[in-house]
C-alpha cells in the first residue's frame, strides 16, 4: 500500500507547496515513485514544477467533476508525477458542496492510480474547506509544515481540531506524520520557543532537522525547479534529504543506511526495496 501524506496547515505561505516538491524531489533522488497532487486552486505546485495550468490538457478539477481518469490527468515531469491543479478547482469547491460523499471526492478519484506509486504528497490549500477535508480524506497521515511566530500554535490547535474530525467522520486511520518548522532561524531564541511549545502542548512529533530560512528556496520555483535540483548542496535541500529519507524509511520503502554519515546526500543510502 502506498502512503499518501497530506501536507496541510491553513495558514498562508508557511512553506507548504515547497514542503511538498522539495520532499519529492528528495524522495524521487532515493528511488521512491512519488506522485504529487495539487489540490489547491493557486496551483503554486503546478507552476513550481514548470508546468502551466492554462495549456494542460487536464487537470485535477476534471478528475474531481469525473469528466477525465486521474491517470489521463497525471504528467510526469522529471522523476516526478503530478495530478495538476488549475484555477478551476475553485469552481470544484462549490460544485462539490452539493454532491453526497463530497469528502471522498479525491481520495475515489486517486484510488485507481496510487497503486503506482510508493508515496503521494498532497498540497492543501491555505483553508479548512472542503478541498482540505478532501485531501484529509485521501491521506492516512498528515505532514504539518509550521513557520514559528507569536500564535503559531492556535493554527495548529484548529487544524488539529479538523484532524479530529476527518477521523470521527471520514477516515478514522488518519493520523499526525508530525510538525517540519519552516523558515526557520535557529540564532533566534523566539523560534525556538515557539516550536517547543507547539511539540508540548500538542505533543507532536518535530521531524529533525529543521528547514532554514533561505534565499535560494525563493529561487527554485522561478526555475521550475525544487531546491533539490536548484542547489542541491544548500542545507534547505539537506534537510528536506534527511526528512525525506527519514520518512522514506520509516515506511519501510527504502532501508536505512548502514551507517550513518554527517554528508547530507543520501542519495546512496540505501536501496528500493520491491513493493
Ligand atoms: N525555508 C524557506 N526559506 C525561505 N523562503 C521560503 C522557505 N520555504 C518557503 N519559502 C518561500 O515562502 C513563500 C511561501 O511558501 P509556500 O508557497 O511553500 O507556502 P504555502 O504554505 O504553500 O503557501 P499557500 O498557503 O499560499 O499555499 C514562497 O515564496 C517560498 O519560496
Ligand atoms: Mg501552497
Amino acid at each position: 500500500m502506498p502512503r499518501v501524506i497530506a501536507v496541510a496547515n491553513q495558514k498562508g505561505g508557511v512553506g507548504k507547496t515547497t514542503t511538498v516538491h522539495s520532499l519529492g524531489a528528495a524522495l524521487a533522488r532515493y528511488g521512491v515513485r512519488v506522485l504529487l497532487v495539487d489540490l489547491d486552486p493557486q496551483a503554486c505546485l503546478t507552476y513550481s514544477l514548470g508546468l502551466d495550468p492554462e495549456t494542460m490538457r487536464a487537470s485535477l478539477h476534471d478528475v474531481l467533476a469525473k469528466r477525465v481518469h486521474a491517470d489521463l490527468a497525471i504528467t510526469r515531469v522529471g522523476d516526478l508525477s503530478i495530478l495538476p491543479a488549475s484555477i478551476d478547482l475553485a469552481a470544484a469547491e462549490v460544485q462539490l458542496m452539493s454532491r453526497t460523499g463530497r469528502e471522498y471526492a479525491l481520495a475515489r478519484a486517486i484510488d485507481p492510480v496510487i497503486s503506482d506509486y510508493d508515496i503521494v504528497l498532497i498540497d492543501c490549500p491555505p483553508s479548512l474547506g472542503i478541498l482540505t477535508i478532501n485531501g484529509l480524506t485521501a491521506a492516512d497521515s498528515v505532514l504539518i509544515p509550521l513557520q514559528c511566530e507569536t500564535l503559531s500554535h492556535r493554527g495548529v490547535g484548529q487544524l488539529l481540531e479538523t484532524i479530529a474530525d476527518v477521523r470521527a467522520f471520514t477516515q478514522p486511520d488518519l493520523e499526525v506524520l508530525g510538525l517540519v518548522a519552516t523558515m526557520f532561524d535557529a540564532r533566534t531564541r523566539h523560534g525556538r520557543e515557539v516550536l517547543a511549545d507547539v511539540q508540548i502542548r500538542y505533543g507532536l512529533r518535530v521531524f529533525e532537522p529543521s528547514v532554514p530560512r533561505s534565499v535560494r528556496f525563493a529561487e527554485a520555483p522561478a526555475a521550475g525547479r525544487s531546491i533539490i535540483d536548484h542547489a542541491p548542496s544548500s542545507v534547505g535541500a539537506a534537510a528536506y534529504n534527511e526528512i525525506a529519507h527519514t520518512i522514506a524509511v520509516e515506511a519501510g520503502i527504502i532501508t536505512p543506511a548502514p551507517e550513518h554519515s554527517d554528508a547530507p546526500d543520501h542519495s546512496d543510502a540505501g536501496g528500493v526495496v520491491p513493493i
